[in-house]
């Protein structure tokens, strides 16, 4: 099971404070942007909250909507979606609105945190899940995807837990509500907190939609920037994915593999993408094609990230070299592929043992090898 979606989701003021300082929480959303809400919860398998936004706070997170909760239960899923917290030191109030409504629990923590949260007294169904010493983001998505399978998941803050989500490149989605309003405190909490952001201030999110709800703008973006080493990052699923959907641009073949590729800089620039056979050329491989359109000397190449629907190849006859010898000679030593080439044309083809002998990262993301697949169905069939 792979990791969830990861969307985050918060209302923020016009000068990206997530609350003010006072006891009371701030309400920056309207009716509207709350039923808003209410229709991502209804769509999410899991909600999640930091220990800060529980305490501060505490929130019920319920779906409210009685249709939406009926809706779900039509539909098999759990009247409520999973409830989710992430706490190191387990200074939690047993008593909190959190524990008591809704369905399922769990609250993730350090081994520490797991001691005092069972000597809480939280209720027998709460699910206390340590994951080691210390809070690793990617061993609870992980734990989420495999163990509770929530595919999608909703990040309701605070500020600290959205600035790490994005920070490590496991946020797939930011959802933010703009209210009309200034909070002008310093000292509030924001939405982002400061330091480095990945890919640096020049690195651009990709618009997915504006959309007014009542006084309040509702924007959506999707972050771009690549992993780093074997590590993937949310948009690397992005990006492969794109690179499926060029898979199944490409003119049929009985004789060679449809492929798509796209090739990405450092900080999510896209610089060129490609899929087989393209431009009439019936021996063109979708690597090939999208390396030709960059300039060699391109010093963005050396920091690029080349996605592939099929892992790069090793050896063929069509032309004097593999694309995988064309990726180390252009200098990209980071390739995300979603499928292994299997033995249809080529014997043993290991275009990935090629790349990583001379230094490259490749990374597999077999999730997404159904959509590398399904425009060579005709091939694999035996
Ligand atoms: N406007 C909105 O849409 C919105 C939404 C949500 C929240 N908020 C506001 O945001 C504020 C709360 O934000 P916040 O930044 O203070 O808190 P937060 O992000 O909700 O929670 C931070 C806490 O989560 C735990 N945590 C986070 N990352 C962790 C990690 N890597 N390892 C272990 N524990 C981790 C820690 O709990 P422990 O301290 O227990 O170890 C940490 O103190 C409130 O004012 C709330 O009203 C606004």
């Amino acid at each position: 099971m792979p990791q969830p979606y990861v969307l985050l989701s918060a209302a923020v003021s016009l000068d990206g404070y997530l609350d003010d300082t006072g006891p009371e929480r701030l309400l920056l959303s309207g009716p509207a942007d709350f039923d808003r809400v209410d229709e991502v919860r209804a769509a999410s398998d899991a909600i999640l909250i930091g220990a800060g936004t529980l305490r501060t706070d505490n929130p019920r997170l319920l779906v409210n909507s009685p249709e939406r909760r009926a809706a779900r239960v039509a539909a098999g899923l759990p009247e409520y979606p999973l409830k989710v917290t992430v706490t190191a030191s387990g200074d939690l109030d047993a008593t909190a609105r959190f524990w008591h409504t809704g369905g399922e629990k769990v609250a993730y923590t350090t081994d520490k945190g797991a001691e005092r949260l069972r000597a809480l007294g939280l209720p027998a169904d709460v699910d206390v899940v340590s994951v080691g010493p210390d809070l690793r983001w990617r061993a609870v998505l992980d734990h989420l995807g495999t163990v509770r399978g929530v595919r999608r998941l909703m990040v309701e803050g605070g500020g600290q837990v959205h600035t790490q989500l994005l920070r490590q490149g496991l946020a797939d989605e930011l959802q933010l509500a703009v209210a009309p309003l200034f909070v002008g405190q310093s000292d509030a909490p924001r939405m982002f907190g400061t330091g480095a952001y990945p890919g640096g201030p020049t690195s651009r999110l990709r618009l997915l939609e504006t959309r007014p709800v009542g006084d309040i703008v509702l924007v959506r973006y999707a972050p771009t920037v690549p992993g780093t080493g074997g590590q993937p990052s949310a948009a690397d699923r992005h990006w492969l994915d794109l690179a499926c959907d060029l898979a199944a641009q490409c003119p049929p073949s009985r004789t060679a593999f449809s492929v798509g590729a796209v090739i990405v800089a450092a900080d999510g620039t896209e610089l060129a993408r490609a899929h087989s056979r393209e431009g009439d050329d019936p021996a063109a491989h979708a690597e090939e094609a999208a390396l030709a359109k960059l300039d060699p000397a391109d010093p963005r190449l050396a920091n690029a990230t080349v996605y592939s629907s099929l892992e790069p190849c090793a050896r063929r006859s069509s032309r004097p070299s593999p694309c995988a010898r064309l990726i180390l000679d252009a200098g990209v030593r980071r390739v995300v592929t979603a499928w292994r080439e299997p033995d249809t044309f080529v014997v043993g083809a290991d275009g990935s043992a090629l790349l990583a002998a001379e230094g490259a990262d490749v990374v597999v993301l077999p999730e997404y090898e159904p959509r590398a697949t399904a425009p060579n169905s005709h091939l694999l069939t035996p």
